[in-house]
């Protein structure tokens, strides 16, 4: 098992201090995978077992894995920030009355850019064979702002990636090694869109074909 040191989980924690989130959830995985993947941020469920990907998104990522042979043990699953970004909102009970709860929201840009300094370092020492992103924000965290999963979703693309050079910094620079990476939708997307339930398949099955046709 890969697990970050615990100086970098405690300089994310205060990088990201005073952004409304909660939690530090590690990635989790081993070394050398077949398959390291990218997400957005925890959610709710994450958050009480620390545990990546265990809600109802985690159920359908598992149903991507096991349809090309791969379970949670065989892969590294991480994400572009590492605590639970969340709004308050307004819960109406079936008795009438409302109550004031967390909703899980995606990260912005300062909270993506607070816990870079732990992605790179997952990236830099897990060594995958292979990195999908799940959705825009882990892809976008990769390749930059103009990649969109809608375009790009599916293929093998073999380029640089972003990190953050200085700890202060505010955009990202280029790797100068190359990573093979797949975008691949968020697993919650066929929640709100389940048309995108087909591509997604697809998507997976092109990424089972990628590991075998390149021995990876
Ligand atoms: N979405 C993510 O990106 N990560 C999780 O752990 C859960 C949902």
């Amino acid at each position: 098992m890969f697990r970050i040191p615990e100086s970098l989980a405690t300089l994310g924690k205060e990088r990201i201090a005073g952004c409304p989130v909660e939690g530090f959830v590690y990635g989790e995985g081993p070394k050398q995978p077949e398959l390291m993947l990218v997400g957005e941020a925890p959610g709710e469920f994450e958050l009480i077992d620390g545990i990546p990907f265990i809600g109802r998104a985690g159920t359908e990522l598992m149903k991507s894995l096991a349809s090309i042979g791969l379970t949670r043990q065989d892969v590294y699953i991480t994400s572009a920030v590492r605590s639970r970004p969340y709004r308050w909102g307004t819960k109406k009970e079936r008795d009438g009355t409302t109550t004031e709860r967390k909703y899980n929201r995606p990260p912005t840009q300062k909270e993506v850019l607070a816990h870079a300094p732990v992605l790179d370092y997952e990236l830099a020492n897990v060594k995958p064979k292979l990195i999908v992103t799940l959705g825009n924000v882990g892809l976008q965290r990769l390749l930059g702002k103009s990649a969109t999963v809608t375009t790009l979703h599916g293929e093998l693309l073999e380029r640089p990636i972003q990190y953050l050079q200085e700890l202060e910094d505010r955009t990202f620079e280029w790797t100068e090694e190359k990573y093979r990476i797949v975008p691949t939708f968020h697993p919650a997307a066929v929640f709100y869109r389940p048309s995108h339930r087909p591509a997604i398949e697809e998507d997976w099955k092109k990424i089972g074909q990628f590991l075998k046709d390149y021995g990876m």
